[in-house]
């Protein structure tokens, strides 16, 4: 269980998220959704601990995360798999050294059960075998596997997806977001994924807080979202809907 209570977060004059307070639990995907600039990412990045909010808490179960010292925070870290918005890759790396870095980085294995931990991995994603290849050869949705079998490696309570599906089409969106539910069912993960793709709200959304302008205006399901009455959530829905249909138009 994660839970934000009271975060507010200011750049400059700019207050960019205002009281946000919220629960995530585990074994399930939780939803940030909202439009370009809404905060989404500045708060993934308080959750994970890159930004230290200005008011409020983050409690990762009992602990009060930024009143911890070094110690308890690395803890805290070392339980925390990232899949960032861009997969953040090292290019320099194969797909196994990528694998391999956190294991490196925090792990206690020998270098024989690092690798067998590795191959396990690219097996749950659907990548066995590409261990040699470079990140230059692999498509959108191989990098994205790979960065989520690096964000898995350590068997983390608490996954971190930021727009998992940006620059994916819709197809790959959609095996990236049922990877990314299973592993969290399987695992009994708190997952938190941000998101403005409409088709993974519907696909994966059973708790959906909607960020607006730095706040929460909405929490709720997939059943209950068309339904809503807050208008600044039906203009998101109508507006990614319409946009979705739009592009599909073009394309064609
Ligand atoms: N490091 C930063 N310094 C100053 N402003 C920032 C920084 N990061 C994000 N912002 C601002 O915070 C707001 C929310 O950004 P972000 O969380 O990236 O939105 P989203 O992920 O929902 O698209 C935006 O107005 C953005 O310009
Ligand atoms: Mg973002």
């Amino acid at each position: 269980m994660i839970e934000i209570l009271d975060i507010t977060k200011q750049f400059g004059q700019k207050t960019v998220l205002h009281s946000l307070s919220a629960r995530f639990g585990p074994g399930e995907v939780s939803m940030i959704i909202g439009s370009s600039g809404s905060g989404k990412s500045v708060l993934m990045k308080i959750l994970v601990g890159l930004f230290a909010p200005d008011v409020g808490k983050v409690c990762y179960g009992t602990s009060d995360f930024f009143s911890l010292d070094i110690g308890g925070k690395t803890e805290i870290r070392k339980q925390i798999g990232m899949l960032f918005q861009n997969s953040a890759l090292f290019d320099s790396l194969n797909v196994e050294q990528n694998v391999l870095f956190p294991l490196q980085m925090f792990g206690k294995q020998s270098v024989r059960q690092q690798l067998e931990r590795v191959n396990h991995c690219l097996e749950r994603v659907g990548l066995s075998g590409t261990n040699a290849m470079h990140t230059s050869q692999l498509s959108g949705g191989m990098r994205k596997r790979v960065g989520i079998a690096r964000a898995i490696a350590l068997e983390p309570r608490y996954l971190f997806c930021d727009e998992p599906n940006s620059g994916l089409d819709p197809l790959t969106s959609i095996k990236i977001d049922e990877l990314i539910r299973e592993i969290t069912l399987e695992s009994g993960i708190t997952t938190i994924v941000n998101s403005h793709d409409m088709n993974s709200v519907m696909e994966i959304g059973n708790h959906i807080c909607f960020l607006f302008r730095g706040k929460i205006l909405w929490t709720g399901s997939k059943s209950n979202i068309m339904k809503t009455d807050c208008r600044e959530l039906n203009d998101f829905v109508f507006a990614t809907a319409f946009l979705k249909q739009l592009r599909t138009l073009n394309t064609d």
